[in-house]
């Protein structure tokens, strides 16, 4: 049965959290699959924002449960406190269920995202500092890992005082000012055991949760965190997040097979952003990134930081279109470029002198970018009323289709702001 997926084909923060909601109404089940705490995800409507970091975005309308899956990595006590915001603005979390199988985010795993966001290559990786990283690294490590499921069982505390030891040596052997026991194994026990029991009624197995969803031909809603450009083995490695964020990260992490997979809707900026460190070809230091930051207040909302801003890569979305199977576009926050006399869309890369549409597998090479552009008029005009594909200025329809173009994929979602309503469904046969 139909399971739909929504997945970023940029550096993250596209927006994803909008569409998650919107789409959510006509899903049975909304699934988080991949990352953790480090997503941000913004809701508005009825005049009011929401700020979401683990929580499904599907979580605003009570009959659809939403699941956080195996793929995720879970910190209990953020996540308890997201729990807690929501319910206090009225927001029902009755409907929330966690894999048994997530992993832990555990105090340790802070201290090492911390001493670890250096590359050997000297640039930040400029994590959100969130202990990802760290996490997914136990997970696949094995012997130092705490999946949701272990914090129900009897060996847990004698588990977590036998890793103290061996993390506190580790820890003072990459920092010694910290101290050789920085790690107090007696307050993690009693904390992590409160936040367990607080979450007990979540946990479940999701997957076979989904599994049988699937059999019931339950319509489910797949959402991405960060985007396709940030995935561990496909993305501009190592300025990375450390799990599989585009679309072929959708079944690893929630454990359903590629077969139920209909569609995959690639969410992309009508510009392109990137938080932390790493090559961006199309970024623009100056005034015009200004600009376009300011319109799109681009400042991340989970770290605050400003986020780096540029064009329209379409070298980089056709790549990432295609590497996640995007079968349809939304192009979001096309008002931001509104007051803009002339926009510009990087079309090829020159590396070492050869033209290529091809993104590049090393991130030495990415750098050498050299990005080719053609410039186009702008529309110069407020479009945050328009509804329809019609209400849109005529350059604005010539940008968007221009963007379907040069990825290959047509566009189906248009946004012309953060309201559920200022959202343009495009009838194919307009285009
Ligand atoms: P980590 O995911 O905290 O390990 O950070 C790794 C890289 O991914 C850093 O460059 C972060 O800024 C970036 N990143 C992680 N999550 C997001 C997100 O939700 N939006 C945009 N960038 C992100």
């Amino acid at each position: 049965m139909p399971a739909t997926c929504v997945v970023g084909l940029q550096w993250g923060d596209e927006a994803k959290g909008k569409i998650v909601d919107i789409l959510t109404e006509k899903h049975d089940v909304v699934v988080r699959y991949q990352g953790g705490a480090n997503a941000g995800h913004t809701v508005v409507f009825d005049g009011k924002k929401f700020k979401l970091s683990l929580i499904p975005s599907g979580i605003f309308r009570s009959q659809v449960p939403c699941l956080i899956t195996g793929g995720v990595v879970l910190n209990p006590a953020s996540f308890i406190t997201e729990i807690e915001g929501l319910q206090k603005e009225g927001v029902s979390c009755e409907n929330l269920r966690i894999s048994d199988r997530a992993h832990v985010i555990m105090p340790w795993h802070f201290e090492e995202d911390r001493l670890m966001n250096r590359t050997t290559t000297g640039e930040d990786i400029g994590t959100t500092q969130r202990g990802i990283g760290p996490c997914y690294r136990d997970k696949v490590g094995r012997s130092w890992a705490i999946r949701m499921g272990d914090l129900y069982t009897e060996a847990f505390a004698e588990r977590i005082y036998s890793l103290c030891a061996v993390k506190n040596k580790i820890l003072y052997g990459m920092d010694p000012a910290g101290g050789e026991s920085r790690l107090d194994a007696e307050k993690i026990v009693s904390d992590y055991l409160n936040y367990a029991q607080r979450l007990r009624p979540m946990v479940t197995d999701t997957t076979a949760y989904l599994l049988d969803a699937l059999d019931e031909n339950k319509k489910i809603l797949f959402e991405g965190a960060q985007g396709a450009l940030l995935d561990i083995d496909h993305g501009t490695f190592p300025y990375v997040t450390s799990s599989n964020s585009s679309g072929v990260g959708v079944c690893n992490g929630s454990g359903v097979a590629p077969r139920h997979i209909t569609k995959l809707i690639g969410i992309i900026k009508a510009y392109t952003t990137r938080v932390g460190g790493g090559p961006f070809p199309t970024e623009l230091d100056n005034e015009i990134g200004q600009h376009i930051r300011d319109e799109g207040n681009e400042y991340g909302t989970v770290t605050k930081r400003p986020r780096r801003c540029g064009w329209f890569d379409a070298v980089a979305a056709r790549y990432t279109a295609r590497l996640s199977g995007a079968s349809v576009l939304s192009v979001m926050l096309l008002d931001v470029l509104s007051k803009l006399p002339e926009i510009s869309i990087c079309t090829e890369y020159e590396i070492d002198g050869v033209r290529t549409r091809n993104f590049p597998s090393q991130v030495d090479d990415l750098r050498k970018v050299k990005p080719i552009f053609i410039t186009v008029p702008g529309w110069q005009q407020d479009i945050t009323g328009a509804r329809r594909w019609e209400d849109l200025p005529e350059n604005a329809r010539a940008y968007v289709q221009l963007l379907g173009k040069l990825i290959g994929t047509p566009v189906e979602i248009v946004s012309v702001g953060p309201d559920r309503q200022q959202t343009i469904f495009v009838d194919s046969s307009s285009l």
